[in-house]
């Protein structure tokens, strides 16, 4: 099981300072916006690649941008551990796949709430990771949709016939009460941003996060 923070919710002129503060984490969930895939700008390769300097554990990049067969392979080469795009914005997303996996990264996908699992139960060798968007991508701060967890159920059972190590991910809306609900559903990878950075101490929130996520996983 895995607690990957989500760095929207941090603060963009201390970035050092508040990835410094998650280094018990797993992975640094670092959310890629474009401005066109959905209507939100963060940033891009440049200071993702100095987050990857700077970081004390690996980036898990997430890619909410059009045409990522383009540019993901980019975040693979800096060193992200791990690069997600969208299933809805990739026009080959087994070749792209492929291509980040053959750069070293871990290669996943992402679905949107609206976006059905089932044509890619059968591609899952081809992943190394499946985000279930728990949330519309976008904004952090909005309210868990339930309504997706069937998703990880079928995923879940598939992941469980093949013996794949494909991880689960969930984001969006995930907090210390909903967290258990996702790890009930099958999820093993879970994205926190206000849940995290909320309050003084988030090393304390990553921690009541792991011991709820933990009480809840099969
Ligand atoms: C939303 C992003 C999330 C976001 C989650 O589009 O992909 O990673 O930071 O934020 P919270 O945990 O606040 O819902
Ligand atoms: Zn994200």
């Amino acid at each position: 099981m895995r607690i990957n923070p989500s760095i929207l919710a941090a603060d963009f002129v201390n970035l050092q300072r508040d990835i410094e503060g998650i280094a018990t984490a797993d992975l640094v969930h670092v959310d890629v916006m474009d401005n066109h895939f959905v209507p939100n700008l963060t940033f891009g390769p440049q200071m993702v690649g100095r987050i990857q300097d700077v970081s004390p554990i690996p980036l898990d990049v997430h890619l909410m941008i059009d045409d990522p067969d383009r540019w993901a392979p980019g975040y693979a080469e800096l060193g992200a551990y791990s690069v997600t795009f969208h299933a809805e914005a990739a026009k080959d997303a087994v070749a792209l796949a492929r291509r980040l996996r053959e750069i070293g990264a871990r290669a996943g996908i992402a679905l949107k709430p609206g976006t059905a699992v089932e044509p890619y139960l059968e591609l899952l060798p081809e992943f190394d990771q499946v985000l279930v968007m728990t949330v519309e991508p976008g904004f952090g701060g909005q309210s868990f949709l339930s309504s997706t967890m069937p998703k990880l159920g079928l995923l879940r059972t598939e992941v469980a016939r093949t013996g794949l190590d494909v991880w689960l991910q969930v984001d969006g809306g995930v907090d210390a009460d909903t967290i258990g609900i996702a790890a009930e559903a099958g999820a093993d990878t879970f994205v926190a941003g206000s849940a995290v950075f909320r309050g003084p101490d988030p090393a304390a929130n990553i921690a009541a996060l792991r011991s709820a996520a933990a009480s809840h996983s099969h």
